[in-house]
């Protein structure tokens, strides 16, 4: 028998990068490790998850929210809500008993596009969001956002000459799928000098650029509010966009995950492209994805999200359709995860008020540590760092003197990755490096986020990791 070798497999799975948990992750799980030793050597007592935007993750501090864990816990054991009859607020067990009448067990295989009784829910958030109808039929319910975002993608793509235009920098779930389904990468960048604004001329001349070299553009990718960059989008540019998405023939993937995370809510809104379009009565394809994953809810680990399509034909709805029913169905406790999102209590409701107080302190939280760490960044030698305004990441752009560069080089490394490293070594914070995101040739990077407790600590060791830092290579 032949042995089972990496050159045997599909090539495409070696092009796969995914810094999101790349070596910096890795290197921080055997750190994690490593401190469960006594004597450990390590120059610090714990590993600093800065580096995924996994609000739950250990050592974190995002709580769930009790109103979703309740109806789940109902949901996964009815009869918790006889043993226990002073425990559950009385809209949770009527949430929980509402959604056993359309589900049953949430053991059971479910409708391929999600629970239709859920789907018609998600279709009225998107309708009392943005005022325009919504249709459940063209909602799939997805094991979180990047299950919707690579089923299209590979639907997408007709290798080996088409392409997606992938926002730089970006999500890096977007090159990771197009490398699986050999579709060509087309980068746009964003503009750091103003706050990460997207440029449609830098996407046209993407456009323009691809055609030059023999491959078509298939589809439009925007993040907003922005990964890592978290920068929201205005309206005027959205309608832009969308008009360049027809003028292109391009479909749009709204990647908007972040709806819900904005700091700046005084003068950065969130409009959906949802609403663009219809408020445009524009014949561009739109997928939007949304997930539990993010905003308040936080909720990873249970796979749940949506997209909808609008502007799609009856006939590719049912390929999509297709497509999914060959994976069965979403999982169950993410579809209800999706519930508990779309249809959050409502004044009046028993649960309200405590809703209400778990997600008004998350979002302080959250806008108060990326205030904080924006201005103690930039108050850095040799960091900028745009204040962002929304999603769970800054992404402070730092200079690396020729020595630094150097050092890099000698060790096999981007700059980048070669400072995140050092930072990983020496405090036990893990980020990522522009480099897994991808920058401007010459310029340098690395993604944090703002779930970090323990700010002042936190930022004190980065301040003296970079100080140290630049006294060793110079600034
Ligand atoms: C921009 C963006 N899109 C999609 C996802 C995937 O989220 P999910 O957990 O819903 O798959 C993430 C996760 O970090 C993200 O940042």
């Amino acid at each position: 028998m032949r042995p089972l070798t990496v050159e045997s497999l599909n090539p495409s799975i070696s092009q796969v990068q995914y810094a999101v948990r790349g070596e910096l992750a890795i290197k921080a799980e055997v750190y994690r490790e490593q401190l469960k030793q006594t004597d450990n050597n390590l120059p610090f007592d714990k590993v600093i998850s800065s580096n995924i935007g996994n609000p739950q993750q250990k050592g974190l501090d995002q709580p769930p929210i009790t109103f979703t864990r309740q109806v789940a816990a109902l949901m996964e054991w009815p009869m918790l809500a006889d043993l226990a009859p002073n425990v559950f607020p009385r809209d949770v067990v009527a949430r929980a008993k509402e959604l056993s009448e359309e589900i049953g067990s949430i053991g059971a295989y479910s409708h391929s596009q999600g629970v239709p009784f859920i789907r018609k829910s998600v279709a009225q958030f998107i309708e009392d969001r943005d005022g325009f109808p919504s249709d459940p039929g063209h909602i799939f319910l997805t094991g979180g956002a990047s299950a919707g975002v690579s089923l299209l993608i590979s639907m997408l793509i007709t290798p080996p000459t088409s392409g997606i235009l992938i926002p730089i920098p970006q999500y890096p779930l977007y090159t990771a799928t197009l490398a699986q389904h050999n579709g060509v990468v087309l980068p746009y960048h964003l503009d750091e000098a103003s706050g990460w604004s997207t440029s449609v001329e830098s996407i046209e001349a993407a456009v323009e650029k691809a055609h030059t070299e023999g491959i078509t553009p298939k589809a439009l990718v925007i993040i907003n509010p922005g990964n890592p960059t978290g920068a929201l989008l205005d309206e005027s540019t959205q309608v832009k966009l969308v008009h360049l998405c027809e003028k292109y023939s391009l479909v749009l993937l709204a990647d908007e995950v972040y709806q819900a995370n904005l700091h700046q809510p005084e003068s950065h809104s969130f409009t959906s492209f949802k609403k663009v379009v219809a408020q445009t009565r524009s014949p561009v394809p739109l997928v939007s994805f949304h997930s539990i994953s993010k905003g308040v809810s936080g909720e990873c680990g249970r796979r749940g999200g949506y997209f909808e399509c609008t502007n799609f034909s009856e006939e590719i709805l049912a390929l999509i359709y297709k497509m999914v029913s060959v994976g069965l169905c979403p999982p169950l406790s993410g579809q209800i995860g999706v519930d508990s999102m779309v249809r959050p209590p409502k004044p009046g409701d028993e649960s309200y008020e405590l809703w209400k107080k778990e997600t008004d302190t998350i979002h302080e939280v959250l806008r108060t540590r990326t205030r904080t760490m924006s201005a103690r960044l930039n108050a850095l030698p040799g960091v900028s760092c745009v204040d962002s305004p929304g999603a769970l990441y800054l992404y402070p752009q730092i200079q690396l003197s020729k020595s630094a560069q150097d050092a890099a080089r000698a060790a096999g490394k981007e700059p980048d990755a070669f400072y995140a490293l050092e930072l990983l070594d020496e405090t036990g914070i893990c980020v990522v490096p522009g480099s897994g995101f991808g920058q401007k040739e010459g310029e340098w990077h690395y993604r944090l986020t703002c779930l970090c407790p323990g700010v002042d600590e936190y930022v004190g060791k980065l301040e003296n990791f970079h100080r140290g830092f630049i006294e060793r290579y110079g600034a």
